[in-house]
């Protein structure tokens, strides 16, 4: 059995390390928003029967996605794990391209199914295009908060179909700004888009996600994770989730604001961030410094190392207690 790679949320590493109760911890170390759906009461057929009937879930996704090629998965991770194995009927040995400093499980993925992963910064995208068979971004990227225009993903797109190749827009993070969304060009070749309930939603409980793209590759991919992917129960949270204008716009002013907060109470202590509608990152040279302080004060934030190159992501706290308490924990940590 292989080591699952490290992601937030990992409380039993923070007790490990640092002590403490569960319940004593603040858990910041997540990108997943504080306030999660409220799932509707579940019938009990949706727990006896088999979960093949998935038309009201894409009925519901048709609309808020407003694409109708789309894939039901059982998180974005069900598509980045199978993707590399249906990119093998085109090529044996793919040459990706993908940041490296992203969401991890892409470039694990591509290397675990024999394909060759090269590690570019976005910035240098535009140059290894053209030497890659698939390049893969995340829309914000997480937890960097790169954010490319969509145009700039297009014209990419168009120069690797144009060889038969890729362009992945993981849009795990896309929900709070879906102006910025590259899914309505899904039918066009190349172009693979991911998306997920378990940010924005709050759900990532319910493992439940989605993929858009042509409908050959969707054919495939579905081919390769079988049927029923998604529990019947899980289909009906999500259905509800997508439906719900009016809960889906007050989460989105709730992460606005926060986000926003966040990152103005840590540019008034001094430390510079980046942020998304999520969380705050830092590659301030003391990131590891603070990541240790935080969590001798029990508030666990999630620390990246590239190259010797520690950064640091926060999650929104969720109410004002919680708020108070990383206040005050950053001004101990920065400001003794
Ligand atoms: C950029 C990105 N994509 C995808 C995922 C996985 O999403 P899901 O929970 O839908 O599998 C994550 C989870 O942290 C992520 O950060």
């Amino acid at each position: 059995m292989t080591a699952a790679l490290p992601h937030g949320g990992d409380l039993a590493a923070a007790q490990l390390q640092w002590g403490q109760a569960r319940e004593a911890w603040l858990d910041l170390s997540t990108g997943v928003a504080p306030w999660s759906y409220p799932a509707p009461a579940i019938e009990a057929a949706a727990w006896h029967r088999l979960p093949s009937d998935v038309s009201a879930l894409m009925q519901a996704a048709e609309r808020y996605y407003g694409s109708s090629r789309l894939l039901p998965v059982a998180g974005a991770i069900a598509a980045i794990r199978a993707l590399p194995r249906v990119c093998q009927r085109w090529h044996r040995r793919a040459r990706v391209i993908v940041a490296p400093l992203s969401f991890n499980e892409h470039a694990a993925a591509w290397s675990r199914a024999g394909h060759s992963v090269r590690a570019v910064p976005v910035a240098a995208f535009d140059a290894a295009v053209d030497e890659a068979d698939v390049a893969i971004v995340c829309q914000p990227n997480n937890p960097t908060c790169e954010d490319l225009a969509p145009t700039q993903l297009l014209a990419w797109r168009e120069r690797l179909a144009a060889r038969g190749g890729w362009l992945v827009v993981d849009e795990a993070f896309r929900d709070g700004t879906p102006e910025r969304s590259v899914i309505a060009a899904a039918g066009e070749p190349g172009l693979i888009v991911l998306r997920s309930l378990g940010k924005f939603f709050g759900l990532a409980g319910a493992r439940v996600g989605f993929v858009a793209a042509r409908p050959l590759l969707l054919d495939l991919l579905h081919e390769e994770l079988g049927p029923w992917c998604l529990s019947g129960p899980a289909q009906v949270v999500a259905a509800a989730a997508l439906l719900d204008g009016p809960w889906q716009a007050a989460q989105q002013q709730r992460l606005r604001s926060g986000a926003a907060r966040l990152a103005a109470l840590c540019h008034g202590l001094g430390l510079p961030v980046a942020h998304t509608d999520y969380f705050a990152w830092t590659e301030a040279p003391r990131a590891q410094a603070l990541h240790e302080a935080l969590a001798r004060q029990a508030i666990w934030s999630r620390r990246f190392e590239v190259a010797g190159q520690v950064s640091l992501r926060l999650g929104l706290p969720a109410g004002e207690d919680q708020w108070q308490r990383l206040q005050q924990a950053l001004h101990t940590s920065l400001h003794g």
